[in-house]
């Protein structure tokens, strides 16, 4: 077998880069370790920059976006059960868009399969060969027989537990981390949301997130130690831990229902330098991970495929290799901006274990100043909906 561009996982990243070659007539085929129901299965975020809503517009996948999902000019922060908003419009002009994870990768995955795209499942044993040679190739495993795609270039698309990362040498990989002394236990329930817009609750029993997926299907979370598990939450302990922690008029309001969906999460912030090597190029999960306070982590995945996608077209259809040297260090500096405003979130609305009543009072100081101050709202907006590509 042989394509241009071969690509390992069939995430959001994976799929929305085969999309965009696509569109300028670059071949590609994904190889996918999982069933394509286990992928569509996974719950994730919900908040879309309005950069990876121009980037999927662009790969043509934006239809169902634009009629189901909701376009929201602020959120709500609050602490000491009192929350106050950041006009995201009224501060720098810009709106973000709430829109299911799970349903960005359906739109991708109908786009994909309707443009005939070669996307394999079930694949086993995936591993890149001759990445430092210009005839890079990746054997695999699929029904019992292996075979292997001869390509120009690959893109490790496979998320942080993927074999792309684990292909650059040890010694040239350098690798960042924080791991967060907490996790997020979330509930998705088919009842209206308590809120027009999203609630970040900060509170001294721990963070709690109001959010939605749409009219009727709410999204919630709580902070939770990561020994918890599911089967110590009943949904009416989670409701009642809810309420603690969020704005009281919205503990008074919200309406509560059967859990349809219960997961923890654990919290981390990675990221791994460089993100290419030889014909390999590290894309989304496979190269960093926030934790999802502030939603970055499908944005930052969309910003990397913009960089690598942009670079593509450039080789193939331009003759220039500028955007394929330098993607690495220019993907690597919105990553960081967005690894430092995620773990700025985190910290600040987050309760430790080791915390003082010293760290509790300069958390609310600092959501108190950001109450008042059109600076510190700016400098949080213009993270919150993303920085320029
Ligand atoms: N071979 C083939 N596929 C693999 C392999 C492998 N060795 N290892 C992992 N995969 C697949 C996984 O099954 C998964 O479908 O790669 C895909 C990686 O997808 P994601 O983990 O979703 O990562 P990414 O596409 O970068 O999307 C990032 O997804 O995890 C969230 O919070 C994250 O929102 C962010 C977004
Ligand atoms: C979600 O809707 O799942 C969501 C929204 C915002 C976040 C994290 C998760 O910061």
């Amino acid at each position: 077998m042989r394509t241009q561009v071969c690509i390992i996982g069939g995430g959001p990243s994976g799929l929305l880069l085969s999309q965009l070659l696509h569109t300028v007539g670059i071949s590609s085929i994904i190889l996918e370790r999982q069933s394509r129901d286990h992928v569509l299965g996974r719950i994730r975020a919900g908040v879309l920059e309005w950069g990876t809503v121009d980037m999927l517009r662009k790969a043509g996948v934006g239809t169902r976006m634009n009629a189901e999902g909701f376009e929201h000019t602020g959120t709500f922060l609050s602490a000491k059960n009192r929350g106050f908003r950041i006009d995201f419009n009224a501060l720098i002009g810009k709106k973000v868009m709430v829109y299911g994870q799970t349903e960005v990768t359906a739109d991708l995955y109908a786009a994909r399969t309707d443009a005939g795209a070669t996307l394999l499942h079930n694949v086993e044993n995936v591993t890149p060969i001759g990445l430092d040679t210009d005839t890079p190739s990746v054997s695999f495993d699929q029904d019992g027989t292996t075979k292997t795609i001869q390509c120009d270039y690959i893109a490790g698309c496979d998320g942080f537990h993927g074999v792309s990362r684990k292909s650059i040498p040890a010694n040239v990989l350098r690798e960042f981390e924080r791991v967060y002394p907490f996790g997020w236990l979330g509930v998705l329930s088919e009842t209206p949301p308590v809120s027009h817009e999203l609630i970040y609750a900060n509170h001294e029993r721990g963070f709690a997130l109001c959010s939605m997926r749409n009219a009727n299907l709410s999204r919630y979370y709580i902070q939770a130690p990561v020994t918890d598990k599911i089967e110590h939450w009943s949904d009416d302990a989670f409701w009642d831990e809810l309420r603690r922690r969020i704005p009281t008029d919205a503990a008074d309001s919200i309406i509560t229902g059967p859990s349809i969906e219960k997961s923890i999460a654990p919290l981390r912030s990675f990221v791994a330098e460089p993100m290419q090597w030889g014909r390999l190029y590290l894309v989304g999960d496979a190269a960093h991970i926030v934790p999802p306070t502030g939603a970055k982590g499908l944005n930052l995945a969309v910003s990397d495929v913009h960089y690598l996608f942009t670079a593509l077209d450039q080789h193939y259809n331009h003759g220039e290799n500028g955007g394929l040297a330098t993607y690495s260090q220019t993907a690597l500096k919105r990553v960081w901006n967005a690894i430092r405003f995620s773990w700025w979130f985190t910290t600040m609305m987050h309760s430790y274990p080791d915390q003082s009543p010293f760290d509790q009072a300069i958390q609310e100081a600092e959501l108190s100043h950001l109450e008042t101050s059109q600076a510190a709202q700016t400098n949080l907006a213009e993270n919150y909906v993303g920085l320029p590509y």
